[in-house]
């Protein structure tokens, strides 16, 4: 059963399709899940910063900054995310109906008693349900900018709903990549897809989508997402006597490069995001180069596949204009934002031209001045500069597009295509610190980075095999290093030396899902499926919501002929995944049959 496994041994749902309503290859490519891998630890993640740091809560800003407070809270980033209770949602075309032909499912999205619902269910033939699975909303992922993302909650999981709301027709569809894939509620939403979406998550390190309670200290991006834990400023301009130094991050006196870095972290996507050896998303900190926490990596383009995504690009596209080339990269986003205000679409047009005007003038364009007044809105710079394209893997949605081009056809700049450094061609490091422009990543890093990237890019086995050698002989004490060579023996028929190094790594960190189902697979084909079985159990309560090892079970189950357990092991998987009529089936057939 080795088929179709992926290189890398991060947590990863099996359930097909990786897309989400971001970008369809994070979910895949999640590192938050493959932090969990390597660092392994106990209940909520624990780092440095997050233990010594005193994190108070927006509200606690607001004492102070009453104005700053109240125009955040009405822009899209103050809004982020909220609890899912109905009366906030008075827009959102309730009840609602949507039926997806391609996987013959119905849906319907509903408010009670002022709670959200949202249920999934499939007609008989004679009219009745097969099944009916219906949640309750916990958290709305969004500011419906483009939609609404519905968070489900269950035994303290987190998981995306199935159907999303889509703001520019109004009404409700299938959330991304569930367009052709019946996914149910049981996509996991991972460490590094919270991480961008909300102030602050609580995740369980080492886990496949378990969260603390609370799941959420502040659920809406707040103040100390862009200006680090405000304890000690608090204190300070409390006793303002005594203080010395505002003690809190200001980005208007950070570099650029530091400044780039805050909004980077969650407004730059790249092909795979990978945390440093031993970090969490905890410890990407305001003011501090974020290449000391995560790597933001590319593809490097070619000119017949040149960059062409705006979504969640932006620092990429930005980087790649001639405003922000012939600078000195003295363009940032803060030249053109300021978080703490959102233009409404009419003030949008002069509130962005202004921003031009510290570095152009009218004269600037080449358009003449009573052509570009003549249009409506009039001289919109940024209208005709940043154009809003269609976002490809999300229906109904735009984004600006940030290369800041002279006309639609502009060529890209030919360092577009020569950016890979020497000590690592196949990728773009985008957030090197300065001065580790030129240096390659740890192997550690380009391990995962590599292992996600060959999920979906065959051309990256060779150089994650290459690592992975390197790290064997360097790093044989490592556990996300064991359980790699396990997989890849797994994967080469090596089944006894894969029990040996799944072993291992099982020995040298907490016990991990993915390590325990690899241990498994290989016991099986060594013939030893009652440890396999056992195995099996372990990998289903350390990650209790992935279909694909609770599948693998009741078939072990009953090719050991241990029915009366294979038949528990069913009755208990379609409670959790009703929707899966395969196994439905094989239910209803075991219960027409005498229990032996
Ligand atoms: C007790 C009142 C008070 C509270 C509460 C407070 N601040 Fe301040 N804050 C001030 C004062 C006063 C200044 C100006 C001090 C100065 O310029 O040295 C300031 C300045 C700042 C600055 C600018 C610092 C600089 O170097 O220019 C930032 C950023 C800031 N606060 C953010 C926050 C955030 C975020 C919070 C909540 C975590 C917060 N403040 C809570 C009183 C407060
Ligand atoms: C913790 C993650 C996070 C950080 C840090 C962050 N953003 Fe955002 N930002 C988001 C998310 C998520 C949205 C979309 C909110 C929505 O529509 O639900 C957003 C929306 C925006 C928007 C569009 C809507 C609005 O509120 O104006 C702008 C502009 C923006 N961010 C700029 C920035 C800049 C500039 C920085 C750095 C100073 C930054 N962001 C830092 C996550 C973040
Ligand atoms: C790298 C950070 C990042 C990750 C990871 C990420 N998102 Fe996003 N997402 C954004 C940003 C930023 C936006 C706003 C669009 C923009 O400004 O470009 C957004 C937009 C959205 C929106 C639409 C919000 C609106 O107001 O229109 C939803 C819903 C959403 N994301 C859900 C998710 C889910 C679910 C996941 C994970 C399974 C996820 N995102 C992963 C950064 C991220
Ligand atoms: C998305 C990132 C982001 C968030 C969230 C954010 N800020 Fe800021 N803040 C900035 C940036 C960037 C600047 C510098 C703006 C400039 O001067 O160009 C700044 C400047 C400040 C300043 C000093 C300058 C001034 O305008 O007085 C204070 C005070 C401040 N922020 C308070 C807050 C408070 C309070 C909150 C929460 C209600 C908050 N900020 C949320 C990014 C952010
Ligand atoms: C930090 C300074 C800075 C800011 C802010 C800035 N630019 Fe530029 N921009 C430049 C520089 C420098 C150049 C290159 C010099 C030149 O060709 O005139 C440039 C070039 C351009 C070009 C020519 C692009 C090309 O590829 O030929 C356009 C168009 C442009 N800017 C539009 C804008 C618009 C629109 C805005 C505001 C939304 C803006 N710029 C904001 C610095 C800036
Ligand atoms: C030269 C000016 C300029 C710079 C620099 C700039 N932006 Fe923007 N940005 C804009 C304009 C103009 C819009 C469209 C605003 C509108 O239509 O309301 C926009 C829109 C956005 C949005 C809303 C989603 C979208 O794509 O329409 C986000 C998020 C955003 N910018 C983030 C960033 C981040 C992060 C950076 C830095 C990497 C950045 N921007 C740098 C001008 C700029
Ligand atoms: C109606 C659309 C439109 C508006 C509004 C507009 N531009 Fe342009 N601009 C253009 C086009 C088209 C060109 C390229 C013309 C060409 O190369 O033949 C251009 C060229 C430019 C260039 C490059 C000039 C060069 O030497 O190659 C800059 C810089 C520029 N515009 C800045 C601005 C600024 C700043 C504003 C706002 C004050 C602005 N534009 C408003 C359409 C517009």
């Amino acid at each position: 059963m080795s088929i179709g496994l992926e290189w890398s041994t991060v947590v990863r749902r099996a359930t097909g399709a990786s897309a989400l309503l971001c970008v369809p290859l994070l979910l895949a490519l999640l590192p938050g899940i493959v932090a969990g891998v390597r660092s392994g630890q106990n209940p909520v993640d624990a780092s440095p910063h997050a233990s010594s740091a005193q994190y108070v809560g927006s509200i606690a800003c607001s004492r102070c900054h009453d104005a700053i407070y109240r125009s955040y809270s009405r822009t899209a980033m103050g809004r982020s995310m909220e609890p899912g209770a109905g009366e906030h949602f008075s827009d959102l075309s309730l009840p609602a109906r949507f039926t997806n032909d391609q996987i013959d499912r119905r849906f319907e999205v509903f408010a009670r008693d002022g709670k959200l619902y949202e249920s999934e269910f499939a007609p008989a033939a004679d009219g009745s349900e097969m099944f009916r699975d219906t949640r309750s909303i916990a958290w709305m992922i969004g500011a419906g900018m483009n939609g609404y993302g519905p968070v489900v909650e269950q035994d303290h999981y987190l998981f995306q709903a199935p159907l999303s709301f889509y703001t520019r027709p109004g009404t409700w569809g299938p959330s991304p990549g569930y367009e052709s894939a019946d996914l149910g509620f049981n996509r996991p939403i991972l460490a590094g897809c919270i991480f961008c979406h909300a102030g602050r998550a609580n995740p369980v390190a080492g886990t496949n989508g378990q969260y603390a309670d609370p799941p959420f200290s502040e659920s809406s991006i707040g103040c100390e997402n862009c200006h680090g834990p405000g304890g000690a400023h608090v204190d300070a301009m409390s006793h303002p006597s005594t203080a010395k130094g505002a003690h809190i991050v200001s980005p208007a006196r950070l570099s650029p490069y530091l400044a780039d870095n805050i909004c980077m972290a969650c407004h730059q996507t790249g092909d795979v995001r990978v945390l440093k050896p031993g970090k969490t998303y905890r410890d990407v900190w305001p003011g501090q180069p974020l290449d000391e926490t995560l790597s933001i990596l590319i593809v490097p383009p070619s000119p017949e596949s040149p960059p062409d995504v705006d979504h969640v690009e932006h620092y990429y596209s930005m980087t790649l204009s001639k405003c922000y080339r012939s600078s000195g990269a003295r363009l940032s986003c803060i030249s053109c934002h300021d978080p703490h205000v959102q233009p409404t679409p009419v003030e949008a047009p002069a509130y962005f031209s202004r921003k031009c005007m510290a570095c152009h003038s009218n004269q600037s364009c080449k358009i003449p001045l009573q052509v570009r007044m003549s249009k409506q809105p009039a001289n919109d710079c940024a209208g005709c500069h940043m154009p809003k394209r269609d976002i490809q893997v999300i229906s109904h949605s735009s984004a600006t597009n940030h290369r800041i081009i002279a006309r639609p056809d502009e060529p890209f700049p030919d360092i577009t295509f020569h950016q890979a450094a020497a000590a690592m061609p196949d990728l773009i490091d985008l957030d090197p610190a300065p001065g580790k422009e030129a240096a390659a990543l740890p192997d550690l890093t380009l391990l995962e980075a590599y292992g996600e990237l060959a999920a979906s890019r065959p051309q990256y086995v060779g150089s994650y095999l290459q690592v992975l050698a390197r790290l064997e002989k360097s790093e044989p004490g490592n556990a996300m290093v064991q359980a790699s060579v396990g997989r890849r023996e797994l994967k080469a028929g090596n089944f006894a030396s894969a029990a040996e190094h799944l072993q291992r790594a099982l020995a040298l960190s907490p016990p991990q899902a993915t390590t325990c189902a690899d241990l498994a697979d290989a016991l099986t084909h060594l013939d030893r499926k009652d440890d396999a079985v056992t195995w099996l159990d372990k990998s289903i309560r350390l990650d209790p919501f992935n279909p694909f090892t609770q599948r693998t079970l009741v078939v072990r189950l009953i090719d050991l002929k241990q029915y009366a357990r294979a038949r528990a092991a069913l009755e208990h998987y379609v409670q959790v995944f009703p929707q899966d009529a395969f196994m439905r089936r094989m239910l209803e057939k075991a219960r027409a049959q005498p229990v032996p």
